[in-house]
C-alpha cells in the first residue's frame, strides 16, 4: 500500500534543495513515476497564456501543447478541478499521447487561486487510480503547489 504522506515527505525533503519550478517538478516526475506502480507517465502541463505547454516528465514522448477545455489536461484546467478517468477511450475528446494509457488522473495546480499549472498521470491499465489515490495525489499536488517557486 502507498503512503502519500511517505511520498509528499521525501518531496519536502528535495524542496530544501530547491524550489524552482522545473528542478522541482522533474524531481516530482521521477518521485510518482518510480513510487507509484502500474504507470506510464507522469508529468507536468504548465499554463503559458492560452494553452498548456508540457513540463518536466517521465514516460514517451508526449504532445506539446493542449488548447483550454482539450483533452483530460485542458478540461481540468477549464473545470479547475481533478478528473479521474477510469477508461480513456469513453472520454471524449481525449488526447492519446501513449496508446497503451487506459486510465488517467489529472490535478490542477495553483499559485493563490489562479491555476498555473496541472499533475497529469497515466496507467496502462484500467481504472488503476482509486478514490484513495485521488486523495492521496490531491494532498501532494497541494504540497507541490505550495512549495513551488512559480516563476
Ligand atoms: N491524455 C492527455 C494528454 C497528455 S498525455 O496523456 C501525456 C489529455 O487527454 O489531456
Amino acid at each position: 500500500m502507498i503512503s502519500y504522506e511517505t511520498i509528499t515527505s521525501q518531496l519536502r525533503a528535495l524542496a530544501e534543495e530547491s524550489r524552482d519550478c522545473v528542478a522541482l517538478m522533474a524531481n516530482a516526475a521521477a518521485l510518482l513515476y518510480e513510487r507509484l506502480p502500474d504507470l506510464n507517465w507522469a508529468g507536468f502541463y504548465l499554463v503559458k497564456s492560452d494553452v498548456l505547454l508540457l513540463g518536466p516528465f517521465q514516460g514517451k514522448i508526449a504532445c506539446v501543447r493542449i488548447a483550454f477545455g482539450k483533452g483530460v489536461c485542458g478540461s481540468a484546467w477549464q473545470m479547475n478541478c481533478t478528473l479521474r478517468v477510469p477508461d480513456v477511450h469513453a472520454f471524449p475528446g481525449h488526447i492519446a499521447c501513449d496508446s497503451a494509457s487506459r486510465s488517467e488522473i489529472v490535478i490542477p495546480l495553483h499559485e493563490g487561486t489562479k491555476v498555473r499549472a496541472v499533475l497529469d498521470m497515466d496507467s496502462p491499465l484500467p481504472n488503476r487510480f482509486s478514490e484513495a489515490d485521488q486523495q492521496g495525489l490531491e494532498y501532494f499536488a497541494v504540497a507541490l503547489e505550495e512549495l513551488i517557486d512559480w516563476p
